[in-house]
């Protein structure tokens, strides 16, 4: 981490961070985490946060559980959460379908999902995020009528998970929601190698 990073971390780590071990099945509390109840996001893979802290800071009514294994990432996000005062936000380290098995049946608002690792290679295609059984865990943590929202610059990954997602009983297309988030990095970095983006967006329907 950089300087900038670890005196975020160091500062806030505390009050805003949370650990997610392996195994650990401990019920979370979201209101008890947050210090309110209000509708939650969780954001899977926010990569530096730049994507979480700005729709956090413009969606002060909603809570934002952001979850990342990479550790520069969570030093950057904790860093614009202090830089811009957001009360909104807190910070999972730890791989996200485990923090995922400790969240409540409809609990959640909403799951973003942008730009997961699309581990391209066939012999990888296992460890991907956006699969059946992830979809169904996520699906059942939404609240009915809540959103999960996936986009990809990858177009095989792409067909992959819309079939994921339409084959999910549950979830519906969200016909009319238009894809409204920042640009994220990684995003950026597939539209200049002239590859597509892919946004999906899902309802639970009950
Ligand atoms: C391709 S990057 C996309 C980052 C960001 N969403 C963006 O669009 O710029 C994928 C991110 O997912 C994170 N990631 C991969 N597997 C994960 C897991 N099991 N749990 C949490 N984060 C994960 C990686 O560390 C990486 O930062």
């Amino acid at each position: 981490m950089s300087a900038r990073h670890s005196d975020a971390h160091a500062a806030l780590w505390p009050a805003y961070g949370l650990t997610v071990l392996d195994g650990d099945r401990t019920p979370l509390d979201l209101p008890g985490l947050f210090g309110r109840d209000a509708p939650t996001v969780l954001e899977i893979g926010f990569g530096m946060g730049d994507a979480t802290a700005a729709m956090a800071g413009a969606d002060p009514g909603r809570d934002y559980l952001g979850v990342e294994v990479h550790t520069p990432g969570i030093g950057n996000l904790l860093a614009l959460v202090g830089e811009r005062g957001l009360t909104n936000v807190r910070v999972a380290h730890g791989d996200a379908m485990e923090l995922v098995h400790r969240l409540a049946a409809g609990s959640l608002d909403a799951v973003h999902v942008f730009f997961p690792d699309p581990w391209p290679k066939a012999r990888h295609h296992k460890r991907r995020l956006i699969q059946p059984a992830n979809v169904a865990l996520l699906r059942e943590r939404l609240r009915p009528g809540g959103v999960l929202h996936c986009a990809t610059d990858w177009p095989g990954y792409a067909e992959v998970m819309r079939e994921a997602l339409d084959g999910d009983p549950g979830l519906a297309v969200a016909d009319g929601t238009h894809p409204d988030r920042p640009v994220t990095k990684f995003e950026r970095r597939g539209a200049s190698a002239g590859r597509p983006i892919v946004d999906l967006i899902y309802r639970k329907m009950y």
